[in-house]
């Protein structure tokens, strides 16, 4: 029996199966398509030809899948010598982006959380690993040439608790920061496993903690920034960047310093949820679309958008942003993360953008997993396994035609407002990500048709006890243990139409 997640494209047993020596010979054969493998096993041991080397990093996962749960321990424990099935496989990725969102904005997680992270991704085939560093709550990674985005931005006096009203606090300050050279490192860890990290500066909203670091960046016509602090509340909050020249200049300082340590082609400059009342209010910004020559203020988010279109592509990078920033016209170079609906990614696809499927109604693995009693701050709509499982990131109306091939790949997404710690974010992730792994990297039949019972059987007979070998605190299939719940914690739910993808 081989229980593989994600499941291969083609595979074959050869017959019989023998104990595994850890004889493992590889090889780069560039007329496989890029990150594609074949791996072999047979009495003469494991043999790995990649379309280069992240492709014989891919076999090697397998191989490890193949080893049976206690490959996934950080070291051999004693057992006997594992027997392998002889297998041929051929095997190569559907999308070359997939990817996984960690926002370690709204709740810190320490750098050694972080690296155990790009591990996880690693074992599921998963290339992307998209940090959400910035946010009203907190600014995560130091800049030199400004030093109080971590000085000032990186903690915050308190914390709420869940989204309940009357508002519960956690009374302890909470906060953290990466040095520059902590994400180096876990950019080179991430590079040997062939993950991508790419970093999020979000602007011109989700800009408070900023604004509290230095004053100077909000709109000071209309409301005392100096007065702000970083914010303690979760939602938009109204503190978005002034729309000024000295913004410019000041964010190109950070992104200088971003493109320095990040090698990725990609870099996020985040683009959601921009309330747009204190521009509507403000002088200066009035005056800025006026002198422009724009029509309102989606316009004017867009000319700073495209300002950093232009900047990063000038220097060889490639900007992503949230699928707001196809409000107000689309900057030339840019790519597209969809995450209301599948809309904004139809509309870019359609006009020759690059998206990132990642539709919050579909793959946000914040949202509550089960309608059950028993979740932890159940926030957003139900995604159970099976949900995300049957999660298409193509819809209908790109599906066949020329404008598929602009969906470049897909993501899943976790914010941390009401994960606000290694176990909650485990609890979250998974095991919806070893869904998601498979439909980033398979190529599943449509939602409908797609084998959910199969996939189950392979999670129950394989690969629950891989998370456990690996130490992940997923959620049980019959419901949290009893010390994953958080009673007393409200959440905020959500009600959907069910399966979006068909609406599309
Ligand atoms: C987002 O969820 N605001 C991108």
């Amino acid at each position: 029996m081989v229980n593989l997640i994600p499941a291969p494209r083609e595979l074959r047993l050869t017959g019989g199966s023998g104990p595994f020596g850890g004889e493992v010979r590889t090889r780069v054969d560039s007329s496989l398509a890029p990150e594609a493998y074949e791996l072999t096993v047979s009495h003469d041991g494991a043999h790995i030809v990649g379309g280069d080397e992240a492709g014989v990093f891919w076999g090697r996962q397998t191989l490890r899948q193949l080893l049976g749960p206690d490959a996934f321990r950080r070291a051999p424990i004693e057992r006997e010598p594992v027997a392998v099935p002889y297998v041929e496989i051929r095997d190569a990725p559907r999308f070359a982006w997939r990817g996984f969102m960690l926002d370690v904005a709204r709740h810190f997680l320490p750098k050694d959380d972080v690296l155990r992270y790009v591990d996880l991704l690693a074992a599921h085939k998963l290339n992307v690993f998209h940090l959400h560093l910035t946010d009203d709550q907190g600014w995560r990674i130091a800049i030199e040439r400004y030093p109080r985005l971590v000085e000032v931005g990186a903690w915050r006096p308190r914390t709420r608790l869940g989204w309940g009203e009357p508002p519960l606090w956690d009374e302890r300050p909470h906060g953290g920061f990466y040095t520059q050279d902590d994400l180096r490192e876990i950019i080179a860890y991430a590079a040997e496993r062939h993950v991508t990290v790419v970093p999020e500066i979000d602007l011109p909203g989700h800009s408070q903690a900023a604004i509290a670091a230095y004053p100077e960046l909000g709109n000071t016509d209309v409301i005392d920034t100096a007065a702000l602090e970083v914010w303690t509340e979760w939602g938009w909050s109204p503190h978005v960047l002034a729309p000024t020249d000295a913004v410019l200049r000041f964010y190109e300082g950070v992104l200088d310093e971003v493109l320095d340590v990040f090698p990725s082609r990609f870099i996020h400059i985040g683009g959601d949820e921009c309330l747009k009342d204190q521009w509507r209010r403000s002088a200066t910004a009035q005056a800025r679309i006026k002198g422009l020559g724009l029509h309102d203020e989606d316009e004017l988010q867009s000319w700073m958008i495209r300002h950093f279109d232009r900047w990063l592509t000038a220097r060889g990078r490639r900007l992503i942003g949230w699928d707001e920033i196809v409000e107000g016209g689309l900057a030339e170079g840019a790519a597209v993360a969809c995450w209301r609906w599948y809309t904004g990614g139809i509309a870019a696809a359609e006009a020759g953008h690059d998206v990132v499927m990642c539709p919050q109604q579909e793959v946000y693995l914040d949202h509550v997993q089960d309608p059950g009693a028993d979740e932890p701050v159940p926030f957003g709509w139900v995604h159970t396994l099976e949900d995300v499982y049957r999660f298409e990131p193509v819809p209908p109306r790109l599906a066949g035609t020329p404008h598929a091939a602009r969906v470049i790949g897909t993501q899943a997404n976790l914010w941390t407002e009401v994960a606000d710690s290694r176990a909650r974010v485990d609890y979250q992730a998974f095991p919806r990500l070893a869904a998601f792994a498979e439909v980033a990297w398979s190529r599943l039949p449509d939602p409908d048709e797609r084998d959910f019972g199969d996939f189950e059987r392979r999670m129950n007979a394989a690969h629950y006890a891989r998370l456990d070998a690996m130490g992940v605190a997923y959620r049980p299939p019959t419901g949290p243990h009893p010390w994953q719940r958080r009673p007393g914690i409200p959440g905020r739910m959500h009600h959907k139409p069910r399966r979006t993808w068909h609406m599309a």
